[in-house]
């Protein structure tokens, strides 16, 4: 998936993340074709789960397969549809919070997002959201472009926020300088 997938270095990030906060439970928004979905499964120990959630069909298709082919079904659960729908009817299934969210889906949704990652969240839990310079894009304060509005309404968010310390970490990608939001639920 050119242009849209996390890139081999950035996966092996988040599965390190992962392992060092010891996750069980592991919520990702914004499945793509499951590959970030596949480096975070590959972070769980025996008997831990993830949710993994996606909104196009095709997408949601092909990393059914890639998940099938990575051994993974026992592990991960991939649901389709929007994730704002979704969401609460996690919040009424799953027992124990998250020990680390990944969100990487639509931008113009991520500061609702980001609320959702801290309500599904514990103190001490980890919370990453990928894409947030786009080449530095985010600096324009004129932009029209909606996802550039989107992260810089979740950039406006941070500062304010107080359930969670964040950081953001530049990164040289594959396809852009780009980077990830990295924070502990407080
Ligand atoms: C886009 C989305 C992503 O999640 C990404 O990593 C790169 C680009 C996009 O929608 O343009
Ligand atoms: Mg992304």
């Amino acid at each position: 998936m050119p242009g849209a997938n996390i890139s081999p270095n950035q996966g092996k990030l988040l599965n390190i993340l992962a392992r060092a906060c010891s996750s069980k439970n592991i919520l990702e928004i914004g499945t793509l074709v499951g590959y970030s979905t596949i480096w975070l499964a590959r972070a769980l120990p025996e008997g831990g789960k993830l949710i993994t959630i996606e909104y196009e069909k095709i997408n949601y298709e092909i990393a059914l397969e890639n998940i099938r082919k990575a051994n993974l079904e026992e592990t991960i659960t991939i649901l389709h549809g929007k994730a704002l729908d979704i969401l609460p009817e996690i919040e009424k299934t799953q027992a124990d919070p998250f020990d680390f969210i990944f969100i990487d889906a639509d931008k113009p949704s991520y500061v609702d997002y980001l609320k959702w990652a801290i309500k599904l969240s514990r103190k001490g839990s980890l919370i990453v959201l990928d894409n947030v310079i786009r080449n530095a894009r985010i600096l324009d304060e004129n932009s029209s472009v909606p996802k550039v509005i989107g992260v810089q309404r979740l950039n406006d968010y941070l500062k304010e926020c107080q359930e969670v310390d964040f950081t953001i970490l530049q990164m040289v990608g594959e396809k852009e300088y780009d980077g990830m939001a990295i924070g502990i639920r407080k």
